[in-house]
């Protein structure tokens, strides 16, 4: 046992009695942070090399700091984003009905799709269908200024880690509902991971405390957002484009029926996230 792994082995404990919810591999995740190696690579680090920084980490993690916040990265598909204090931290469920997307703009017959993320916070819709479908064209909006600046950086960073990327994504800065309005009728598939918390549900320290209130809350039901989606996807979908949104699990029956068929929308689907639960709708427009 190296003196890392015993450090590790500790914080894995300190965390759990935080109620960190994954405590040892958050401890590990910390720990190849502060030492710049792979989370496979932590029995190699010698004991003369270990880094104290480590346990300030810790601590910021044991105050329900999100790990993402404390490294300055998160991870979506093939994707590394900076995130921080003002932006939304993508989550592992947006990744399926990402990848949703990804196969119905790889199968589709149009020589360069057209895109619209409504709500792109780091952008990791945006990047992640640019990077993936690379003759797509992607229009993320953003209403929040500062997330907008998380956005912009990460557009930044993808263009130099994948080149072909550059170009093809491109920031409109205000609120969705009055955006795009020149590509009205013109899109292919429009995608979001809206706010869709209703107000007063009770939501773990790391969301709100550090994600901001304008990517969690969605009214009442939760839905305030998803309804105002359901008249821009309208809008600016041609016919047959295609919809997807997410939604929180107990709201799948629900956000069907905002896709109904007397709205125009054909082919509603509820959809599951890798945990088996109701997680993103998707439709086609009539
Ligand atoms: C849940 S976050 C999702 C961010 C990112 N798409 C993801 O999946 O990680 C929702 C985002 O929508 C933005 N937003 C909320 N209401 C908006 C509106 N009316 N117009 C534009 N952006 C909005 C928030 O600022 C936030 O960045």
């Amino acid at each position: 046992m190296t003196l890392l792994l015993d450090e590790i082995a500790v914080a894995a404990a300190r965390l759990a009695e935080a109620g960190v919810e994954s405590p040892r591999t958050d401890a590990e995740l910390i720990a190849a942070h502060v030492h710049g190696v792979g989370r496979g690579e932590l029995p190699m680090v010698p004991d003369d090399s270990f880094d104290p920084r480590f346990w300030d980490q810790v601590a910021r993690r044991a105050a329900r700091e999100p790990l993402q916040h404390i490294t300055g990265l998160a991870y979506f598909r093939y994707l590394d984003l900076e995130v921080g204090p003002g932006v939304f931290v993508p989550r592992q469920e947006t990744e399926v009905m990402t990848g949703w997307a990804i196969e119905r703009l790889t199968e589709m017959d149009v020589a360069e799709p057209v895109v619209a993320d409504l709500g792109t916070g780091s952008g990791a819709i945006a990047l992640a269908i640019a990077q993936e479908v690379p003759r797509a064209r992607v229009h993320a909006v953003e209403a929040d200024p500062l997330a907008g600046q998380w956005t912009e950086r990460n557009i930044a960073r993808c263009a130099a880690a994948a080149p072909h990327t550059a170009g093809r994504v491109t920031l409109h800065r205000g609120d969705f509902g009055s955006a795009l309005g020149e590509l009205d009728a013109m899109v292919d598939l429009v995608i979001s991971n809206p706010p869709y918390i209703p107000a007063g549900a009770w939501v773990p320290p790391e969301v709100g405390e550090y994600d901001p209130a304008t990517a969690l809350w969605g009214g009442a039901d939760g839905l305030d957002a998803i309804r105002g989606i359901e008249a821009v996807a309208s809008r600016l979908l041609r016919r047959r484009g295609l919809l997807a949104v997410e939604h929180g699990a107990p709201q799948g029956s629900a956000v069907y029926w905002v896709f109904a068929e007397e709205r125009g929308w054909r082919e509603t689907r509820n959809h599951q996230d890798l945990s088996g639960r109701d997680r993103f709708v998707t439709a086609a427009r009539g």
